[in-house]
């Protein structure tokens, strides 16, 4: 069990950071940012609380890689199993060799990635060497262990100040959608962590894009942040042949019997996702016939093509607009989704996307976060 904690909301002016391109530490010019990041940095290297902070992707709940107890006090504050290897981030290449790396150079394959998207929303696997510091509990025992350097000047920071490692997934309770705001943090973890850095919203809004290039081909492990096309088009040859991984069968939407499916991004409100379904209006309203017979209270979350429809039902509650560009959808989405919760939707229906661009990433995390999938054929 997790200790209960007095939850401190410290705020962080991330424009007041800067790294000179001669240094691996921050330059912070206000004071309250460089006071707030210290306290943070302290927590993490006198104890083995964890603390959220800001990233570009969304917030994540930090603990130092290279400690058991730190990483266990993450798994206890989001209430998730001890089941996935974590991603580790560091704050520069210099401390990813200093701490892990030693003499053995970062395999070549990676290369043309780091140099276009690190700091960014870029993992990549490597391999733990035998005398490597980092938590079992980080690598779930696997040979390899994920790693990014975070864009967001504030996570960099924190990073460099405490000078360690850190171990975050996103800063949410288990099974709820990612937190792009440090509210949707509080909202989940009040009371179960000492600290939360508020820098905002995240600029990206989805996880990062994990990749391993250790296995031929190399694979795309999550989508995310970085497209795939980008990763094609920056990687060269050695990327071109980049393989999707599979969905595991706990991932599968057209799993849809109640209580089958792994539980991820879920608000409380059920989400059912439509697909090729032109406008929306003639599969919405099938739709709506049957949840309006049983009094649910039905939200709308749109983007390219529904947002065109004027006039949907007067059935429908609520409604919301993600945007209609990938980078949008993207920031959107996962606020929009715990938004509408808290609204009070019983149901939210969502318009799916093409899975090309963003668009995989998008509707990765829409799938799972679904409970149901509707299919009509326009294209
Ligand atoms: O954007 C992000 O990456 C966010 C923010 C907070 O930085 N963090 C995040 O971390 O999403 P986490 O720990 O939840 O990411 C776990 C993902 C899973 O898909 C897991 O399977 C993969 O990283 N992963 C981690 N270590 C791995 C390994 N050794 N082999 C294969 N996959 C690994
Ligand atoms: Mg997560």
């Amino acid at each position: 069990m997790s200790a209960a904690f007095q939850t401190k909301l410290l705020t962080v002016d991330k424009s007041s950071v800067t790294f000179p391109k001669s240094s691996t530490q921050p330059h912070i010019s206000d004071q309250l940012t460089l006071e707030n990041l210290t306290e943070a940095a302290d927590i993490l290297t006198n104890t083995s609380n964890a603390v959220a902070f800001p990233t570009e992707t969304v917030y994540g709940l930090g603990g130092s890689a290279l400690n058991d107890e730190s990483v266990k006090s993450i798994y206890a504050a989001k209430n998730r199993p001890a089941d996935n290897p974590l991603i580790t981030h560091v704050s520069s290449l210099e401390q990813l060799t200093r701490k892990f790396l030693g003499s053995d150079p970062i395999p070549s394959i990676y290369k043309p990635l780091i140099e276009k998207f690190w700091p960014g929303p870029l993992t990549i696997l490597l391999p733990v060497r035998k005398d490597s510091p980092i938590s079992k509990l980080v690598t779930a025992g696997q040979p390899t262990f994920a790693v990014r350097i975070p864009a967001d000047p504030v996570a960099r920071s924190l990073i460099a100040i405490s000078d360690t490692p850190l171990a975050a997934p996103s800063a949410n309770a288990s099974t709820k959608p990612s937190p792009t705001l440090a509210s949707h943090v509080f909202y989940d973890l009040e009371g179960k962590i000492p600290l939360i850095l508020d820098g905002g919203p995240c600029s990206v809004g989805l996880e990062s894009t994990v990749v391993d290039g250790l296995s031929k081909p190399p694979m795309l492990l999550r989508p995310g942040g970085i497209s795939l096309e980008e990763i094609r088009s920056a990687g060269g040859s050695e990327w071109s042949d980049i393989v999707v991984a599979k969905k595991s069968a706990g991932e599968n939407e057209k799993v849809r019997t109640p209580g089958m499916k792994y539980k991820h991004y879920s608000p409380k409100a059920k989400v059912v996702v439509f697909n090729r379904c032109g406008d929306g209006s003639d599969h919405i309203r099938r739709y709506l016939k049957e949840a309006v017979k049983i009094g649910q209270k039905v939200a709308l979350l749109k983007s390219v093509k529904f947002a065109k429809a004027d006039h949907i039902s007067d059935l429908i509650t609520l409604e919301d607009d993600l945007g209609t560009s990938g980078a949008e959808i993207s920031r959107n989405l996962f606020a929009k989704l715990r938004k509408l919760d808290e609204a009070g939707a019983d149901v939210i229906l969502v318009e799916g996307i093409e899975e090309e661009n963003h668009g995989l990433a998008i509707m990765n995390r829409l799938s799972k976060a679904a409970q149901e999938v509707i299919e009509g054929d326009s294209k």
